[in-house]
């Protein structure tokens, strides 16, 4: 995949590993767009420090397939089932893909199950020629298991039924709020994110943290004792970005509490980093 230009606003230190439109342009026609089959993304690639992309973005990608014939493949694995605030971030940014991947949440992981759309236009590329030879011949052991089946669709039902996408932008608004109470810390760099899904990259540079032998060593502890004091978080690449993506029917109750441990972590991180809490911060 090529590097892109993902540094600057809203992006943080950590997420660089998506690709502008315009870097795909140059790679296709470096390539020669009859050798490029499909273009793959992750529109919100939670794994690589929570780096949204703006919509223009992934709206660019679809006008470069039409314009060169190339399939648009977004990956929604982790992205998908109303954690965005909307069902999907294709829906949300207004794109139709001609694959869509998706897996996690569409049983909210209840049972092990993945699943694969595709566009008409991908059905009738099978369905060209005599109907006798229209078999796409794939399977695997587990594919359309019943019981796993089953379960998704009850999942999708209740994920519908209880409005949780739009739950899940109205307590986004709160959580964005409640994140930036923390902006006084000297180790908070940056909170980023949509809906119930938060990125909280923290202390910034090695240097600040020398003493633990680096930033990333430092993030450890911070998790270990972030557990301790009852918040279980993720770090994601590169180490310093903590991964907030709590229950959907999370209450605002709840995100106070998240907040007030991350207080209080911080609080001891800075402290044992060396710093000083700005007063009355
Ligand atoms: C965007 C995305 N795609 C794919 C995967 C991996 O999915 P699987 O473990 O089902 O192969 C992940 C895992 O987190 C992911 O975030």
């Amino acid at each position: 995949m090529a590097e892109g230009p993902a540094s600057g606003p809203g992006w943080g230190l950590g997420g660089r590993h998506t690709a502008g439109a315009e870097n795909f342009r140059q790679k296709i026609l470096q390539l020669g767009p009859e050798n490029v089959a499909a273009i793959i993304v992750d529109p919100l690639a939670i794994a690589s420090a929570v780096a949204m992309p703006p919509a223009s973005d992934l709206q660019a990608l679809r006008a470069l397939c039409d314009e060169f014939g190339i399939l648009l493949i977004v990956d929604e694995v982790i992205s998908g089932f109303a954690r965005s605030g909307r069902m999907f971030v294709c829906e949300l940014y207004d794109v139709q893909p001609d694959f869509l991947i998706l897996s996690k949440a569409l049983s909210s992981g209840y049972m092990p199950i993945g699943a694969t759309l595709v566009s008409q236009k991908v059905i009738d590329a099978f369905n060209q020629g005599d109907p006798k030879d229209n078999i796409f011949t794939h399977g695997h052991t587990y594919s359309g298991h019943p019981v796993a089946c089953a379960v998704a669709l009850e999942n999708i039902r209740i994920i519908q039924e209880e409005k949780l996408a739009d739950r899940a932008a109205q307590m986004g608004v709160y959580f964005k709020e409640a994140l930036s109470r923390l902006k006084h810390h000297p180790s908070f760099v940056d909170a980023r994110g949509i809906g119930l899904v938060w990125g909280l990259e923290l202390i910034g540079s090695d240097e600040r943290a020398a003493a633990w032998g680096g930033a990333r060593k430092a993030c450890l502890w911070l998790r270990k004792r972030l557990r301790d004091l009852g918040l279980v978080t993720l770090t994601l690449h590169p180490g310093t970005v903590f991964l907030l993506a709590p229950p959907l029917i999370i209450k605002q109750e709840e995100i106070n509490v998240m907040v007030e441990i991350l207080d209080q972590g911080l609080s001891e991180l800075d402290a044992a980093l060396g710093d000083h809490i700005a007063a009355g911060g």
